[in-house]
């Protein structure tokens, strides 16, 4: 099982680091390999990307990613921002299909901004399709108009696009997810407005008929993301573009508490996966250990179970950090009264003894 571990900027060392030391007391024949990416791999070979750490990322069975970017960076050309290496790798390999997890732990029901009889036993999943949509269609650019409400006036714009392929192998991948769950889909679009998502909904339509075991229904983006806040246990799961997965899975994120709990994976057609906390480099806390690295612990369970086929050892991680949180132990983005804060490295040792 051969990892390539790339931990990236601010908080992604310190993070990976425990999720590594996670993996290693669980005593399974890995190979890690550890490369910079980001704005590490800038400094070090003038790109955030360089052709080393996307080699070791092709030739490995799972990724376990960190975060990039800093705000220093905001002046570079935007080839050569840290962002572009987490985007690269999702080119470079079909990740196609992010999955992010929104689960409400028992103890944390409190840390939601909902009340908690609305989040308690929370668990739903959002599927979003990563390699489409506006974030990739072409054309886009600036030029002057010669139409609109403002002819000759300076404009921007980007291109929506799905393909029929596209569509399809992301529907699938929802629908197998939710034969393992409760059989549910809700499909997320904004058909009555855009044509890209009319063809979407009919696409999943069509697949979903494959499917007869599993319940398949639609949403408009705009109920969705008013029913994430008003009843989020309405949904199991759920499965959307990549722009409204975008925005409704941070949304989903904050039901639970907090951004640094929550795990992702982005896989592609051969179960390659990469996997990263859902949060950023959260360059504010940066170096002084902190940072809550239960996401990217939980990632590294999700790789486990996705990518090696380890299930076992996975149900492992996740008991061990229910286990910690049991315990009452908080990194301080979840500290609340009666319960004992912790550091970094102190949250990732109770895990490895929980193990
Ligand atoms: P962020 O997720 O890094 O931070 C948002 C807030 O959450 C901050 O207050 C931060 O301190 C807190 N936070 C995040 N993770 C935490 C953790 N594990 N424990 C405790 N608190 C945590 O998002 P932000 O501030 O918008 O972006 C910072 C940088 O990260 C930017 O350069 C951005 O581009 C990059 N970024 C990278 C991503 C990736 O590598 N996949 C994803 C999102 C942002
Ligand atoms: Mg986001």
């Amino acid at each position: 099982m051969k990892i390539a571990v790339l931990p990236g900027d601010g908080i992604g060392t310190e993070i990976v680091a425990e999720a590594v030391k996670v993996l290693n007391v669980l005593d399974l024949d890995f190979e890690m390999e550890t490369a910079p990416v980001g704005g590490a791999a800038y400094e070090a070979h003038g790109h955030p990307l360089p052709e080393s750490t996307l080699n070791l990322a092709k030739q490995a069975d799972a990724i376990l990613f960190g975060a990039v970017g800093d705000w220093k960076y905001d002046k570079l050309d935007r080839p050569l921002r840290p962002e572009q290496a987490i985007l690269g790798l999702r080119k470079h390999l079909g990740l196609f299909a992010n999955f992010r997890p929104a689960i409400c732990y028992e103890q944390l029901t409190h840390a939601s901004s909902l009340k908690p009889e609305l989040v308690a036993g929370l668990d739903i999943l959002i599927i979003r399709e990563l390699t489409g949509d506006i974030y990739f269609g072409q054309p886009r650019g600036r030029r002057t108009a010669t139409d609109g409400h403002f002819p000759g006036a300076e404009e921007a714009f980007d291109t929506m696009r799905y393909s029929r392929p596209e569509i399809e192998r992301i529907a699938h991948v929802a629908f197998q997810a939710a034969r393992k769950r409760s059989k549910r889909v809700t499909s997320v679009d904004k058909a009555n407005v855009l044509e890209t998502f009319q063809f979407w909904k009919d696409v999943v339509t069509e697949v979903g008929r494959e499917y007869p075991d599993v319940e398949l229904d639609h949403m408009y983006v705009d109920n969705a993301a008013m029913q994430l806040v008003k009843a989020p246990k309405r949904f199991d799961v759920v499965v959307t573009g990549n722009m409204f997965g975008d925005i409704l899975s941070d949304e989903a994120a904050m039901l639970t508490g907090s951004i640094g709990m929550l795990p992702s994976a982005s896989l592609n057609a051969q179960n390659q996966g990469l996997y990263e906390p859902s949060h950023g480099s959260a360059p504010d806390i940066a170096g002084q250990g902190v940072a809550n690295p239960l996401a990217t612990i939980l990632s590294a369970a999700m790789m486990l179970r996705f990518s090696l086929d380890q299930p076992e050892a996975a149900d492992r991680i996740e008991s061990a950090v229910r286990q910690v949180l049991a315990q009452g132990l908080r990194t301080a983005d979840i500290h609340s009264e009666g319960t004992t804060q912790v550091g970094t490295r102190d949250m990732g040792d109770a895990v490895v003894a929980a193990i």
